[in-house]
């Protein structure tokens, strides 16, 4: 892998376990997620009407749009349930010690 092409966005002690954090990597909103299976990152704009998932509620591997309740898996981008049906972008992340670096 390519250092040159990480970029720190937070740290593992800034999230509790079930939240989530709006970060803005090069203009584009993106969602970073602490679940119990471990940190995901994912386009924080809802494909169905661009609300921001960051409003929404993150339950186990799934964030739910807080316009419409949509639900996406956090891990693949998948859009889980109506009204959306395009799947969101999702982001590797590399975690060294306390730091969390996007993969751009
Ligand atoms: S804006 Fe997200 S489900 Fe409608």
């Amino acid at each position: 892998m390519d250092d040159n092409k990480l970029q720190l966005i937070a740290s593992t002690g800034s999230i509790p376990a079930g939240k989530t954090q709006c970060v803005t990597v090069d203009g584009q909103e993106i969602l970073l997620c602490h679940s119990k299976e471990g940190w995901y990152a994912i386009d924080n704009m809802c494909s169905h009407a661009k609300a921001r998932l960051s409003e929404g509620k993150l339950k186990g591997c799934k964030v739910l749009c807080p316009l419409h309740g949509a639900a996406f898996d956090i891990r693949d981008g998948a859009a889980l349930s109506k009204p959306a049906s395009i799947p969101l972008k999702t982001y590797p992340l590399k975690i060294t010690g306390d730091d969390i670096f996007i993969v751009l």
